[in-house]
């Protein structure tokens, strides 16, 4: 198997839209803008505690000493997705709850209520945790979108499914490609093991991959069938150079890790029972707090 060499055989010349709806992963609506520009079209937007630290206003308000409070924090976040919301389609804006390795499904669930009131077209992000999925169960049977993320396992996505089973509206679970990379696994084995559990389901819960790095991830996700990946602008304007290609027939990917295994899962159990614990949702969740501090002042 070889990298995509992204010879005329091995791509066609986008003349639609992409198989899967594309999400910007950033916090900077002035990008979001760009990527409209060079693409001709943004279906949504995925923005986490790490990305909105690195807004240019963000940065420069914390740059100049002005640390902020938790509230102003908020407020901030708050006016990035308003302005980002109007500029994307109907795959929505992704905002994140603020929650440590003990923040509880209550207060959780307290922020989403509150966020999910700023746009008309948010997702909540609830982590992939055990709070994270109860707080999840409890948005959707009040008719709150959610987005799972920090997903790095099939039991992780097989219990997102179980918890929000019901939902009026589609759910979102991230897989996390690049970090799975990053600890030595194939990354993208992921996606197409999801895909391949929901493919007999009720469909309520659609993939979208995240962590995209490069543009094999981006490719190949297409090609395992995710309905949605969010992408960062960088990538965008790779792929954008490049004629946005889709993965052809003859569409080939070079593992870069230890190949991750299909599990035979029984959708119909009760989520409490799939194994949800995975290192990297905890360190995931350690790097955004991280992220989130360093823009706080040190009394907040
Ligand atoms: C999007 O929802 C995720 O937060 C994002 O894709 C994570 O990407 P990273 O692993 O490159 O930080």
């Amino acid at each position: 198997m070889t990298t995509p060499d992204r010879t005329d055989a091995q791509k066609t010349v986008l003349k639609k839209h992409p198989p899967s709806k594309i999400l910007v992963d950033g916090g900077d609506p002035e990008e979001t803008r760009q990527v409209f520009k060079m693409l001709g079209f943004v279906d949504g937007q995925t923005t986490n505690p790490s990305l909105i630290a690195k807004n240019p206003e963000v940065k420069h308000l914390v740059a100049s000493g002005h640390q902020l409070s938790e509230e102003q924090e908020a407020q901030e976040y708050r006016k990035i997705v308003q302005e980002i919301s109007p500029l994307v389609g109907d795959a929505g804006v992704s905002i994140e709850v603020f929650a440590d390795l003990s923040t509880s499904a209550e207060r959780m669930l307290q922020q989403g209520r509150e966020m999910f009131k700023w746009i008309p077209n948010g997702h909540i992000k609830y982590p992939c945790t055990f709070e994270g999925l109860k707080a999840a169960q409890r948005s959707v049977a009040e008719g709150i979108r959610v987005n799972m993320t920090l997903c790095f396992s099939q039991q992780q996505a097989a219990a997102v499914y179980a918890a929000t089973k019901g939902s009026k509206s589609p759910v979102y679970v991230s897989p996390f490609i690049g970090r799975l990379d990053d600890a030595g696994q194939n990354g993208v084995d992921l996606i197409t093991n999801i895909v391949r559990m929901f493919a007999g389901s009720d469909h309520h819960v659609l993939v979208l991959a995240a962590s995209i790095r490069n543009l094999p991830h981006l490719l190949y996700s297409f090609y395992a069938g995710a309905e949605l990946v969010t992408v960062p602008a960088k990538v965008l304007e790779q792929w954008s150079g490049e004629g946005m290609p889709l993965p052809g027939e003859n569409f080939a990917y070079q593992p870069v890790g230890a190949r991750i295994p299909y599990e035979h899962l029984d959708l119909g159990q009760p989520w409490e029972r799939f194994n949800i614990e995975h290192e990297l949702t905890r360190k995931g969740i350690e790097k955004f707090v991280s992220d989130y501090r360093a823009t706080l002042r040190k009394a907040s």
